[in-house]
């Protein structure tokens, strides 16, 4: 478990579609007796690994797949409803492969973070350290930032570089990457759990 009875570490709700690695490390994060922040439950939008993770540590997993709402819409309001079940403070999409709609961020305003493996705003989208790597970039990495209505659009909150290498493959460079995001993403979480966030929508800072 990531939290002890009387804890009054703050409730984050990850959410994860892959293999889950970003989770195992917000989760070893706030296994620390220093943590501020509690992981409350996992949310996923398929089968995957992550699932497995969340369970070994004793956190609920709450599966939301759109195939199973009428609608993209319905989707986000039925993932905000069970979201709420939980009272976080923060949302963590920690390799979260869908774009989240209105219903749900306007639930969260300005209290969504994504990590992105690239150094945005280069790079957006699905494909990031491929198209990175296509492109030629010497020095790629990773980002996290809240997130707004669109892809990978919302105000940066923190960056971390890493060199792209010759022979590099989309596998190895994401490897390195995920590396120094498993380090940014729960410094970064702890920060704007204990500090908050100042933003006019296009700038972010943890003050
Ligand atoms: C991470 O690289 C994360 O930035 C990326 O998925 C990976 C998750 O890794 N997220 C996105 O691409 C979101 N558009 P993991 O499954 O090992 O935690």
């Amino acid at each position: 478990m990531t939290s002890s009875p009387g804890s009054t570490r703050t409730p984050v709700v990850a959410m994860a579609s892959g293999t889950g690695s970003l989770l195992a490390a917000l989760l070893a994060f706030a296994e620390r007796p220093s943590s501020s922040f509690t992981v409350a439950a996992l949310v996923v939008d398929r089968d995957c690994p992550a699932i497995g993770i969340a369970e070994a540590a004793g956190v609920p997993v709450v599966r939301c797949e759109v195939g199973d709402y009428a609608d993209r819409e319905a989707w986000d309001r039925a993932l905000r409803e069970r979201v709420a079940e939980y009272a976080p403070e923060w949302i963590v999409a920690a390799g979260f492969m869908k774009i989240l709609g209105p219903a749900f961020l306007g639930a969260y305003a300005a209290r969504v973070l994504n990590s992105h493996p690239a150094l945005l705003p280069a790079f957006p989208g699905a494909h990031g350290v491929a198209d990175a790597l296509a492109y030629g970039v010497k020095v790629t990495g990773c980002t996290v930032h809240l997130v707004d209505g669109g892809v990978d659009t919302g105000p940066i909150l923190a960056q971390g570089v890493v060199e792209v290498r010759t022979g590099d493959t989309v596998e190895s460079l994401h490897e390195r990457i995920k590396t120094t995001e498993r380090e940014l993403l729960p410094t970064v979480v702890e920060a704007v759990v204990t500090r908050g966030v100042v933003t006019d929508g296009r700038k972010a800072y943890i003050p």
